[in-house]
């Protein structure tokens, strides 16, 4: 039977790959330590919960749920953008609600791109941003993030001729895999640069709030005051670790936010009121749940670093984020994909293949702190030792994001 070309273009081989290793590696015995996803093991805030039980017994809560139901929603998202970043936000026309902030990713393309038109997209980065590109039949260029430009697009590299077909430009900061942050004068320079060349300008923000260094990321919308050309894209999966919730909000120019949600009136009908209510609870209630998020995973990089110095191996702290990005020895840099099924086969321990976030992720893996500095450490170490056999003469390699 056939099928749309497209589903070649979203195929993605690497994370199926993995999970198959995963399942044959526990079959052979193995007890595995999956720090191979990004998905949070810390709690969600009782009070998130408590509020999310409360609706549940609520008739009105269980019917389909229009633009004008999640009023609340969109009122207690802009309010947190006035206090945290002091951008003015109208939740009438400048908010949307969504359920999490990949299917708003995902779906923008659909409103910003005709066919063949282009999306510059960061590589390595999150396979869904490629993904969203790939259904609306857009064309990506890749934007190569390199450790020697601290992970940060170069925009004066892109020929002219790709800039005359661009629509769309497509970051995140804090990065997933590679862990780097942007400044505001990044920010700035990123704004400047789709207002000359007509570009949306989506940011993924789903780490605002895991940094490390006292202060927290910077928003594109601090550079972009007037909404001029920035969707931005905000997650409760990470903040308040509701990841399985599934719930989010795009937030930026009124234009962009009335064409995304043109798109998903075809498509949904909102994340359910219930859900709602808790993440109203997560941003207008105590925060000690954050700060303890942030305090876990930053205690949880020092032990995991601090482990692989115990090996002679060199990896960068990162300011933010769940993740560290390894570079692996030089005898596996054009083999991740080859060092992750081995390592999980032999040792149990699931890392992400670097060649899963794109073609410059290659050489690279993320290891996600999803689990206790004690298991991180005796994972780490069981890493370490797993090059040291497979590789010869040892090497470790040099650091990361
Ligand atoms: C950059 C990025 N965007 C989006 C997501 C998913 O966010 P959500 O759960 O809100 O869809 C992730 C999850 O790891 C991510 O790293």
């Amino acid at each position: 039977m056939p099928f749309a070309h497209r589903l070649k273009l979203l195929q993605s081989n690497v994370f199926a790959e993995m999970d198959q290793a995963k399942a044959g590696a526990k079959r052979a015995g193995q007890s595995i330590v999956d720090l191979s996803l990004g998905s949070s093991d810390l709690p969600v805030a009782p009070h998130v919960l408590g509020a999310i039980a409360a609706a549940l017994p609520d008739p009105d809560s269980h019917g389909y749920c229009l633009f004008s139901g999640t009023a609340a929603f969109r009122a207690a998202a802009a309010r947190w953008y006035g206090d945290r970043f002091g951008v003015s936000v109208d939740p009438e026309t400048e908010v949307l609600l969504l359920i999490g902030s990949q299917e708003g990713t995902a779906h923008l393309p659909l409103a910003v791109l005709n066919p063949g038109d282009i999306a510059l997209v960061t590589d390595p980065g999150y396979p869904s941003h490629a993904g969203g590109v790939h259904l609306a039949s857009g064309q990506i260029y890749p934007l190569v993030l390199r450790p020697e430009h601290d992970f940060l697009p170069q925009f004066q590299e892109i020929p002219p001729a790709i800039l005359d077909q661009s629509r769309l430009l497509i970051l995140s900061y804090p990065h997933n895999p590679t862990a780097a942050t942007a400044s505001l004068a990044f920010w700035r320079s990123a704004v400047a640069f789709c207002q000359q060349y007509d570009l949306v300008l989506a940011h993924d923000f789903p780490y605002a709030d895991l940094c490390f260094t006292g202060q927290p990321a910077v928003s594109a919308l601090q550079a972009d005051r007037q909404k001029t050309v920035t969707v931005e894209f905000f997650s409760f999966s990470k903040s308040y670790n509701m990841g399985g919730f599934r719930i989010g909000y795009a937030i930026g120019k009124a234009e962009i936010i009335q064409a995304l949600r043109q798109i998903k009136a075809s498509v949904d009908f909102n994340q359910y009121p219930g859900i709602q209510q808790g993440a109203i609870a997560a941003l207008t209630g105590p925060q000690d749940n954050v700060n303890h998020t942030i305090a876990t995973y930053r205690q949880r990089r020092d032990a995991a670093v601090a482990a692989f110095l115990r090996y002679d191996w060199a990896v960068a702290r990162p300011q933010a984020t769940p993740y560290l990005w390894v570079r692996l020895p030089e005898d596996w840099s054009q083999r991740s994909m080859e060092f992750c099924t081995r390592l999980v086969a032999n040792t149990g321990v699931a890392l992400a293949p670097g060649i899963g976030f794109g073609n410059a992720g290659e050489g690279y893996v993320r290891i996600a702190l999803v689990q206790d500095s004690e298991v991180l450490e005796q994972a780490v170490e069981r890493l370490c030792q797993f090059c040291q056999a497979a590789t010869s003469p040892y090497s470790p390699g040099q650091t990361g994001g």
